[in-house]
């Protein structure tokens, strides 16, 4: 008997859990290409790709070669069917339909543990609130005052490079990780706040370790098997120590914001202004900062930190190694930078080949080109498509960006497509590094400052060429990233 019940709950479980999923993938697939793994469909996938073409994104990237048409692919994740929306009429329509839409929870769940319920990860009106409440410390005309700081930071970090005879060995992912970093610090608080340190490391430091360790646990077995709850019981002694850490941390940064706020307001008060720039500044000049608790200040700080440092190292890191990968463009680059007069922002703003070359890399590689996964909280119509409440619905920016319908030649890195004018008259939808609709990146302003001031700093002051042995393999954690660091030789201009 209890043989025969142990046979029925099993057969219950894998009707539930595999049959009815693919059952449902075969009714999508009518719209579709599509591939189907039980349980770990997509990582499945994109393991297999790191294994034959050292890239985890190579499916990914290459699903529209045979059939540029294509609207949607259909996979799996876990129990759920997905839909990658990969055509930009359906992308659009997508945005248009927000309101069928969350972000869905699975692989962000273990995150939240530390950025609660910050602009990325929050619904709702929460969402809507904090939006409306940072939104102008974000606007173009204010970002570009930050020219100056990210100027400064970039300085001191590559100063900081030669002098600690970095050149020879060059990361570049984390040595421009440490100016974004910065400088998100800054842009919140008007000033590196990194002097005195939290159980022996910076806040950069400590902020980097909690992400680390938060991305590893989240693409580990025991986070598949059981969520972030293991996690967060702390089973392990190590699971324990981290969970203390986070917690001081957080407490130690919140003492931090008290102080911060308390010191401008007292400098407004006697002198009238906040001398520096920087969000905490605007919101307390324009009293917005009686609009919102301290915990979710804090919350959206630890947010833009984490949303803008990884991201924007990334472009630049790999910018710097595929322009390395190709001397014509990489001669281009330099002449334009080297004949260039005008240094502020504005005049690198106007940069055409500087300026196609970060497009460039934001189609081929950009670090936001694979969405957060959003779950479909209603049944509805996308373009026809039926849709069941359950599904996963993500547009993948990182396979229209391959589509050589759009992009000629499409898998190879070509900055000068963004110079002929047939390309900049793309659909609006063929290419969103940044998303589109109204949970586009608010930080894209910033990203874009700070892309230009660094390479055109980088490119004054180094030449460089990758070591000729490296090999560049890609895998996916939150981003798409080298698995090994990527190792530039770097050597002084004359200035
Ligand atoms: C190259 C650099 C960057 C890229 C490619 C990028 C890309 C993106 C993308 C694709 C999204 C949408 C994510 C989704 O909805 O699933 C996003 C959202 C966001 N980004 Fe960025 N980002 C970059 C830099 C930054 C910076 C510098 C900041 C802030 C300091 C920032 C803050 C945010 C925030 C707060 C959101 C959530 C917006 C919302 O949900 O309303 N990002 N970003």
């Amino acid at each position: 008997m209890i043989f025969q019940l142990i046979l029925f709950a099993s057969a219950i479980f894998l009707y539930i859990k595999i049959a009815k999923p693919y059952l449902l993938y075969l009714k999508y697939k009518k719209y579709g290409n599509g591939s189907f793994f039980p349980i770990i469909g997509e990582i499945y996938e994109q393991d297999k790709d790191l294994k034959q073409h050292y890239n985890a994104d190579y499916s990914i990237q290459h699903s529209l070669d045979k059939d540029p048409n294509q609207k949607i692919f259909v996979t799996n994740l876990g129990y759920s069917v997905k839909l990658r929306l990969i055509e930009p009429e359906i992308i659009k329509e997508f945005f248009l339909k927000s309101e069928y839409y969350e972000k869905d929870q699975t692989f962000i769940q273990n995150m939240k543990r530390f950025l609660h319920s910050g602009i990325v990860f929050s619904e709702g009106q929460l969402w809507k609130d904090s939006r409306k409440l940072f939104s102008p410390a974000f606007h173009f005309d204010y970002i570009q005052k930050l020219a100056p700081l990210v100027n400064d930071i970039t300085d001191k970090i590559f100063d900081q490079a030669i002098k600690n005879k970095q050149l020879q060995n060059f990361d570049p992912i984390a040595q421009i990780q440490e100016i974004t970093g910065r400088v998100i610090i800054a842009s919140f608080f008007g000033e590196v706040i990194d002097e005195d340190k939290f159980q022996g490391l910076t806040i950069i430091q400590s902020l980097s370790h909690i992400i680390n360790k938060l991305g590893n646990q989240t693409y580990s077995f025991l986070y598949f098997l059981f969520g972030s709850a293991y996690f967060q019981l702390g089973i392990t002694q190590e699971e324990r120590k981290f969970n203390r850490f986070m917690t001081d941390f957080n407490e130690y940064l919140l003492q931090k914001i008290h102080k911060q706020i308390e010191s401008m307001q007292l400098e407004l008060s006697t002198k009238g202004q906040i001398q520096n720039p920087c969000i905490l500044a605007q919101l307390i000049s324009t009293n917005q900062i009686n609009q919102i608790s301290i915990d979710q200040l804090f919350q959206n700080f630890k947010t833009f930190y984490i949303a803008g440092m990884d991201t924007t190292g990334h472009l630049l890191g790999m910018t710097t190694y595929y322009v390395s990968q190709n001397k014509e463009i990489y001669a281009k680059l330099q002449s334009e930078i080297d004949n260039n007069k005008d240094q502020s922002a504005h005049g690198l703003s106007k940069l055409p080949y500087l300026n196609a070359v970060i497009k460039e890399t934001l189609r081929f590689y950009g670090p936001g080109n694979i969405l957060f996964d959003r779950i479909a909280i209603k049944d509805h119509e996308l373009a026809g498509i039926p849709i069941k409440k359950g599904t996963l619905v993500t547009p993948y920016a990182m396979t229209m960006q391959r589509n050589a319908k759009y992009f000629t030649d499409p898998h190879s890195y070509n900055p000068s497509r963004w110079l002929e004018k047939q390309q900049n008259d793309l659909h609006t939808y063929a290419y969103i590094p940044f998303s589109a609709g109204q949970r586009n990146c608010i930080g894209q302003h910033l990203a874009l400052l700070e892309s230009r001031i660094i390479l055109n700093k980088f490119f004054q002051m180094f030449d460089f060429t990758c070591s000729q042995d490296y090999k560049l393999i890609m895998s996916y954690t939150f981003l798409s990233e080298p698995v090994n660091p990527l190792p530039l030789k770097l050597t002084l201009r004359k200035q």
